[in-house]
């Protein structure tokens, strides 16, 4: 089979990006514009505006990619797109830009789920080998899902409310830490000691997780010590918290590979760029003889790279897409 350009597009958040990815495999080129010094006066995304920056910026992250790669859009195979899920205001922005691009250049318009994408960014380090275990932790989803194959995907479990990034996210604005509070919390766990005791979210023997239990400890613990007149220590609260999260991960994640008896572990989404997770899956995973694959932090977090090697896959697997293809701000993996 010929080499494969994709072009990838994706703005299912507050990050406009544009990648190139030859078959499903090799970055070319990549652009990632984010907002997070706009949104975070707001403590969080505000979608409106990020559906606007993302009009303001899409033309320009496209130029700038194809200039990058020292390419045309004559050398670019098809275009992939995430659809969904995500902010709809924020979607609808990539998906018109794909489609105009598919209409205009006559190329195919194939859709991306964006934890598809996710999972598909380990593809950009090494061939995903199967059956293998995908751990995805972002700010929307801490899933376990497992494939026997490219593009097939069962998921095993999943968090039954919060999801573990939306969790950091919210344990770091009671601690007054801004916005966005999972790296801030990472570095400050670094610095502290495990010195309050929080409880161990959903400890049983399924696939899934909770974490609002863990959120509201941690704030029920910062109100009490405040009626103490006492001040939190932010780096022993942040490491206290940390070792619970990465705990019940660890946990449930070694349980999944043992029971299916897996030996490919590939770790997805925006909190596989936390420290202490990716130490405390390398213990269990050399533990386990388990192969462990992390993508480097530039990947971990939105990019549309991981939308172009997930396109790939995609394509190969028959999923195109008409200039029908509307956005979904939620939508199953399959
Ligand atoms: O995958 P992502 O970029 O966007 C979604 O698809 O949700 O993940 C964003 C989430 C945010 O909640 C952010 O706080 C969290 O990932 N995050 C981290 C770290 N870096 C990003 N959480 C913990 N530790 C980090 N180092
Ligand atoms: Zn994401």
């Amino acid at each position: 089979m010929k080499d494969m350009y994709i072009l990838g597009i994706e703005s299912s958040c507050d990050e406009t990006s544009c990648s190139i990815v030859k078959n499903g495999r090799e970055e070319i080129a990549t652009i990632v514009l984010s907002q997070i010094d706009i949104h975070v006066d707001f403590g969080g995304v505000v979608p409106e505006i990020a559906s606007r920056h993302h009009v303001k910026n899409i033309t320009m992250v496209i130029e700038a990619c194809l200039v990058k790669a020292k390419m045309t859009m004559d050398e670019i195979d098809a275009i992939a797109i995430t659809y969904g899920p995500g902010l709809i205001g924020s979607l609808l922005v990539g998906l018109e830009a794909a489609k105009t691009l598919s209409y205009l250049y006559h190329k195919p318009l194939i859709p991306v789920h964006h934890i598809a994408g996710h999972i598909y960014a380990n593809s950009l380090v090494k061939p995903l080998k199967f059956p293998l275990l995908a751990l995805v932790v972002s700010g929307g989803h801490t899933d376990l899902i497992r494939m026997d194959a490219h593009y097939k995907f069962e998921k095993l479990g999943g968090t039954l409310d919060d999801a573990v990034g939306e969790c950091y996210d919210k344990v770091a604005r009671v601690v007054g830490l801004g916005y966005p509070g999972g790296p801030k919390i990472d570095q400050l766990a670094e610095k502290g000691q495990p010195t309050y005791d929080l409880p161990m979210p959903l400890n049983d023997d399924s696939y899934n997780f909770s974490f609002s239990g863990l959120k509201s400890a941690v704030i029920n613990l910062a109100h009490h010590e405040e009626q103490l007149h006492r001040a939190i220590v932010p780096e022993d609260l942040a490491v206290s918290f940390q070792q619970v999260v990465v705990d019940s991960i660890v946990k449930k994640t070694k349980k999944a590979l043992r029971d299916h008896s897996i030996h490919h572990l590939i770790v997805a989404g925006g909190v596989a760029a936390n420290k202490g997770l990716r130490s405390g899956l390398e213990k269990m995973c050399e533990q386990e003889l388990v192969d462990l694959s992390i993508p480097p932090l530039q990947f971990c977090t939105d990019n549309a790279a991981m939308i172009a090697a997930a396109g790939y896959f995609a394509y190969l697997d028959g999923r195109i897409a008409d200039l029908a293809l509307n956005s979904k701000s939620s939508d199953p993996l399959r």
